[in-house]
């Protein structure tokens, strides 16, 4: 007998997948199919299974059939049979494996760290989810019935109109919704770039960057080649052959500082010279806390700069949504490299991101995390002053995390010292180029985001408690 999908939802509340294939009659195949739903953990303790009739019915299988499998399981245990409360999972029936031993480190592993000053990550708790469920609600109510077919590569029009719109006022970028490509975040950008076959590597990248996203333009066949860092920014004059930039312009990630105007201007004259392009990370460009915006690098001529954003700082990363503002010679190609169909953002979201924007309510978010994430940093540096005033703080101008300089050949033993008290960050070190030149210095990349509001005076506080003394 083959599989079968049971579906008397009413009962157990979800459709139930029973193998009835294998040895034996159907009675025995139907009870050791129950027998391994139940000890596998499918079918949970006190969940009520459906009458003999509906599950029969749905299996096509006689009434005396299902009476006998449970009348067998309810004898062995695994099920209880009660006059008026119907057959119900045994509330002590055993899982089918004990959970495994698990050592003191996988433990705390899976609880997370105590403390988690790790960069990378917004205030979870502060995700708007009144305003986007109402972002939501409306976009469904209103979308016309194609919406809910395959989507448009390019993205659907309605958030490429608010993303111009927006990018524009808020970014200085200059675009049209015909150039905008809406992907589901900057890695995926990476990805359809490189791995699509729009660009090809070599690329120079700056000299301290995520490695994560080195890895994943390895993977796509092209070589990262490091630009050395100074207190401008990466020192473009250093680029040679490459075909291709990538950079951070309005903050430089991780060390923190902007790309001088004078390096922007050298990084769009190098494109232009070498026909090549300059890619711009905007990461977190709408977070700045000292009145003196820094625009997008793209402004200064979107033939020859991509801009790429996402919503992974600015609201959350678990949505996935990420735009590309392309010059016109890539349209077509990224386009391609997506596929027929769009197959990775979520049209539905997509349209909830472009009601959020053009209410407002982006906007309303972005003010408000961006007040919340100053007074982050500024109990930082307030807390630094107090209890470690030998340790500079640099890179706090912007963005959500910043780097605190350490004496030199310091950092391993901090990073490690931090581990054992149960405080995650990470060392400068982890974000090198492995091929880079340039000097080493020792620091703490700090991300002042991550920790709810009510856990981040004691994450501060343990993080003093590592640092190294005068
Ligand atoms: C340097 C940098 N670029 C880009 C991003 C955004 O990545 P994504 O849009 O793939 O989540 C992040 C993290 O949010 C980042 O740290």
């Amino acid at each position: 007998m083959a599989d079968s999908w049971v579906n008397s939802a009413e009962r157990i509340g979800a459709d139930l997948h029973l193998d009835l294939s294998g040895p034996g009659g159907r009675r025995a195949a139907l009870t050791r199919a129950l027998r391994e739903a139940v000890r596998g953990g499918r079918l949970a303790p006190g969940t009520r299974l459906p009458p003999y009739r509906s599950l029969a019915a749905d299996l096509g299988v006689a009434r005396n059939t299902v009476a006998d499998a449970y009348a067998e399981l309810v004898a062995e245990g695994w099920l209880t049979a009660r006059q008026g409360a119907g057959t119900r999972v045994a509330e002590r029936a055993e899982p089918l494996r004990a959970p495994a031993r698990v050592t003191r480190e996988a433990a705390v592993r899976a609880r997370g760290p105590r403390h988690d000053l790790r960069q990378g990550t917004p205030d979870a708790s502060a995700f708007p989810r009144t305003t986007w469920l109402a972002s939501y609600r409306r976009a469904i109510q209103q979308a016309p019935h194609e919406v809910f077919g395959p989507g448009d590569p390019a993205g659907r029009p309605e958030l490429r109109e608010a993303l111009s719109e927006y990018l524009a006022r808020a970014r200085g970028v200059r675009t049209e919704p015909g150039r905008i490509v809406i992907c589901s975040g900057f890695a995926h950008a990476l990805r359809l770039l490189f791995g699509g076959g729009v660009l090809r590597g070599p690329l120079a990248v700056e000299a301290y960057g995520l490695g994560f996203h080195r890895e994943l333009l390895a993977a796509a066949g092209a070589r990262t080649v490091p630009l050395p860092l100074d207190a401008d920014g990466a020192r473009v004059g250093r680029l040679a052959r490459e075909r291709a930039v990538l950079l951070t312009p309005a903050h430089q990630f991780p060390t923190g500082g902007p790309l001088h105007p004078a390096r922007r201007a050298a990084a769009v004259d190098w494109a232009r010279g070498r026909g090549g392009v300059v890619l711009e990370d905007d990461y977190d460009g709408e977070f700045r806390y000292d009145r003196k915006p820094v625009g997008a690098l793209q402004g200064l001529d979107p033939e020859r700069v991509i801009h790429i954003g996402s919503v992974s700082k600015s609201m959350s990363p678990a949505l996935r949504l990420g735009w590309m503002a392309l010059p016109e010679r890539y349209v077509d190609g990224v386009l391609a490299a997506k596929g027929e169909r769009e197959a990775w953002a979520s049209v539905l979201d997509q349209l909830a991101l472009a009601d959020f924007i053009a209410e407002g309510a982006y906007d309303r978010h972005v003010r408000r995390m961006r007040q919340r994430y100053r007074s982050r940093r500024d109990r930082l540096v307030a807390a630094l002053a107090e209890q470690a005033p030998h340790v500079e703080v640099t890179g706090v101008a912007a963005g959500l995390h910043a780097v605190l300089r350490l004496p030199p050949g310091t950092e391993r033993a901090t990073v490690r010292a931090a581990g054992s008290r149960g405080l995650a960050l990470d060392g400068l070190a982890a974000f090198r180029h492995p091929t880079t030149d340039m000097p080493a210095p020792d620091g703490l990349v700090v991300g002042y985001a991550t920790p709810s509001d009510h856990a981040y005076g004691a994450a501060l506080d343990a993080l003093c408690g590592v640092l190294p003394p005068l």
